[in-house]
């Protein structure tokens, strides 16, 4: 019989059974319903972890403040209630502050003023600029997008961003550019994470230029009407909303235009489970777990994966030709 070794830092097979029946408690709780009216739980379901544990939603000043909530770009519905803030705020992936998914706290010793982001790479002429001024120079929205886990859960979120589309116009890219690679920051001294030696920091993503020139990818600034925190990525994080989660890069400091197809962080690590394209498909299981169903996050239900996460309208095109690759993990 073939066994599969699992290693310290592969997403483990247990993440794929969201902690559905916990995630519902906190929304309970979150909602003032008190502590004693809810059926005792040991270890972190329970509620006392989670009042010691909930993220903190207050709001903080930031230097584009003025410009949130940004108008709703209606064209883009949901087929599930929002995931409440205080859930998605408070359930992560950030590998650089740590593998658990209540990270907000460890995220919140990031700096994320300055923050300068390089251009690199094929494009007429590199430059970096800082975070407030590229804001400034785009027309940011508000658009309510599914997202989708590799680990088999979702939500649904506003996000507050510009079309990746539109910062194209700012990068300017030769004509020799086929891929957008994507770099988190690097800074172990802040982010713990980073110092474990085993991955390959800093967190890389890629997308082709036509992925790009799409209309759905979002460089996302803000979430629920106000700047990003830090667990989600602040001050700058892609969403890609018909991919699996791990695309949508967090905290990015270097967009390099490049011709040759980028290693992501994830496939550098495993490629067997986590490869460049990363759609997502019903129909195409991890190799550790079955991508048929998610877990809606705040809820007790599991309802069907939809192919492309339900954007197959919008992007389905980008892949015909391709079907020889492994466009589905
Ligand atoms: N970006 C960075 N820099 N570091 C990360 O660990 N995790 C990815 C992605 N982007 C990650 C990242 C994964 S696995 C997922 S599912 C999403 O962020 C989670 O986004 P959320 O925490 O806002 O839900």
């Amino acid at each position: 019989m073939l066994i599969k070794r699992i290693h310290g830092w592969e997403m483990p097979e247990s993440r794929a059974t969201p902690e559905a029946l916990f995630l519902n408690r906190r929304a309970v709780i979150a909602a003032g319903i008190g502590a004693a009216s809810i059926a005792a739980g040991a270890g972190p379901a329970s509620a006392q972890w989670f009042q010691s544990s909930a993220p903190d939603l207050t709001r903080r000043p930031d230097p584009t403040d003025d410009l949130y909530p940004a108008k709703r770009n209606e064209s883009f519905t949901l087929d599930r209630p929002l995931t409440d803030e205080v859930i998605s705020a408070g359930y992560n992936n950030y590998y650089e502050f740590g593998t658990s998914k209540n990270v907000w706290k460890q995220a919140e010793a990031k700096k994320t003023r300055p923050w300068t982001i390089k251009v690199d790479g094929l494009v007429e002429k590199p430059f970096e600029i800082g975070i407030d001024d590229l804001i400034r120079r785009t027309q940011l929205e508000e658009r309510l997008y599914r997202f989708r886990c590799v680990e088999a859960w979702a939500m649904a979120v506003p996000w507050t961003g510009f079309t990746l589309k539109s910062f194209l116009d700012i990068a300017k890219p030769t004509s020799g550019a086929k891929y957008l690679r994507f770099e988190t920051f690097q800074n172990p001294a802040v982010a713990p994470g980073q110092k474990q030696s085993w991955y390959p920091w800093p967190y890389v993503e890629a997308v082709t230029i036509e992925e790009a020139t799409n209309d759905l990818p979002l460089m996302v600034t803000g979430v629920y009407g106000k700047p990003l925190r830090n667990q989600f990525g602040a001050p700058l994080r892609l969403i890609l909303p018909w991919k699996y989660g791990f695309k949508s890069i967090k905290a990015i400091t270097r967009v390099s235009f490049t011709a040759d197809r980028p290693k992501s962080f994830w496939e550098q690590l495993q490629a067997s489970e986590y490869g460049f394209w990363a759609n997502v498909n019903p129909a195409v299981p991890h190799p550790r777990w079955s991508q048929a169903t998610e877990q809606v996050l705040g809820t007790q239900e599991r309802v069907p994966t939809l192919i492309y996460n339900g954007y197959g309208e919008q992007v389905a095109h980008l892949y015909k030709g391709k079907e020889a690759e492994r466009l589905y993990l």
